[in-house]
């Protein structure tokens, strides 16, 4: 089957994608979010074979974790959820991450023989889930003709996350009141901890691949030396979304101006000791307090890809706690529970344009092939 993006059936990072295979998840997504929601069958592409997904989170998470499995659970895909591998594995024995993932998929030298046939990871590391692709590559260099093993990132250290990009940018889809493309003369303001946020990178590198049909406009507040990477502004620039800055006492006039304001958290559990994160006069001006509401244009809406802080010892939180009620209650201008709740349908999308390539792959394997113990039906011609 043709790829459907670069590197596929893998889902590592955004620059693998080009803008159509972009909008092509996305419409997948929001196909999918209309059936769940009239309680009508899924549109999905894939075949009815219950592929085993193996779900590997060595750093905490909520949502990312939960509504892949909910994803799952959509398409019979069956999950092997393993409780805490950064605790309860070899790593405190001192092995290394590509030993510890071998094991896990049962990649190495026995072909077909695998213990899952999608890897979803989130790691402390940057590029945790590149290494993990390269385990694969190289066993299935040894085996030409196995079934592949699509690896798919839930979050990288401070280096991205894919799916929470197209979470992003279905919501910016959906929820946008324009007539034209939805990310057409888009002004998108970022705000909070940009250095070490996955979630900005991915997103921004999503916007890049529309710069050139779309006017896109990106804002980034933040305190000096707390910004994005250098190389992804370069990127930026190259494919013709517009950027600036603005100091943490701007963010008023920015919100102003902005047609989504995406807020972000101080990323503490990520900082090395003895460094300072942000000032907590910075961080005080970086709230969106609920004055701003009134500084919000007509049809913009604020996103937060959660979690919000709330630690009472450590204040501020950096959306108003007054306004959480409102999120909750379905107000249209803060769009970040339905941002959260989008996680499902579009990572149910994304499993099933993954089983595809899965699918494709047993259709080679011999007549009368049994995967797992479970005979393989060939489509009939
Ligand atoms: C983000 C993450 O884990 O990078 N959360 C998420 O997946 N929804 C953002 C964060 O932790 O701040």
């Amino acid at each position: 089957m043709k790829p459907l993006w670069d590197n596929y059936p893998h889902f590592i990072r955004m620059q693998q994608l080009s803008g159509e295979s972009l909008e092509k998840i996305i419409q997948h997504a929001i196909d999918f979010e209309k059936a769940l929601k009239k309680c009508k069958p899924l549109p999905r592409q894939s075949r009815n074979f219950p592929w085993r997904m193996r779900v590997l989170f060595y750093e905490p998470s909520t949502r990312t974790h939960t509504t892949f499995k909910d994803a799952a659970a959509l398409f019979q895909l069956s999950v092997d959820d393993v409780p805490d591998p950064g605790v309860f594995s070899s790593a405190v024995k001192g092995e290394k991450l590509e030993s510890a993932l071998a094991a896990y998929t049962c990649t190495g030298n026995m072909g077909h023989l695998r213990s899952a046939d999608i890897v979803v990871l989130r790691h402390k590391a940057s590029g945790a889930s590149q290494v993990l692709a390269k385990v694969i590559e190289t066993a299935q260099r040894n085996f030409p003709g196995s079934l592949p093993l699509p690896v798919i990132n839930a979050g990288d250290g401070t280096g991205q996350h894919p799916t929470q990009a197209l979470v992003d940018l279905a919501t910016i889809s959906a929820e946008r009141k324009n007539s034209g493309h939805s990310l057409d003369a888009l002004t998108i303001l970022f705000s909070g901890d940009l250095a070490r946020s996955r979630v900005v990178n991915s997103l921004l590198y999503a916007l890049g691949k529309f710069g050139h049909k779309c006017k896109i406009r990106v804002m980034f507040c933040i305190p000096n030396g707390f910004g994005t990477k250098p190389d992804l502004l370069e990127y930026l620039a190259r494919n013709r979304v517009q950027y600036e800055f603005g100091s943490p006492r701007e963010f008023p006039k920015m919100i102003k101006r902005a047609d989504i304001v995406y807020m972000t958290r101080v990323q503490r559990e990520r900082k090395d000791p003895g460094e300072v994160v942000f000032k907590k006069k910075c961080r005080r001006k970086l709230v969106f307090r609920k004055e701003y509401v009134a500084l919000l244009k007509q049809d913009a809406f604020v996103m937060h890809p959660l979690p919000i802080n709330e630690d009472p010892t450590d204040p501020p939180p950096e959306i108003d706690s007054e306004l959480w009620p409102l999120a909750q209650a379905g107000d249209p201008r803060f769009a970040w529970m339905r941002q959260s709740h989008r996680g499902i349908s579009v990572r149910a999308a994304l499993l099933d344009l993954i089983c595809l390539s899965l699918d494709a792959a047993a259709d080679a394997l011999p007549d009368g092939a049994e995967i797992w113990g479970r005979p393989w039906k060939k489509p009939s011609m």
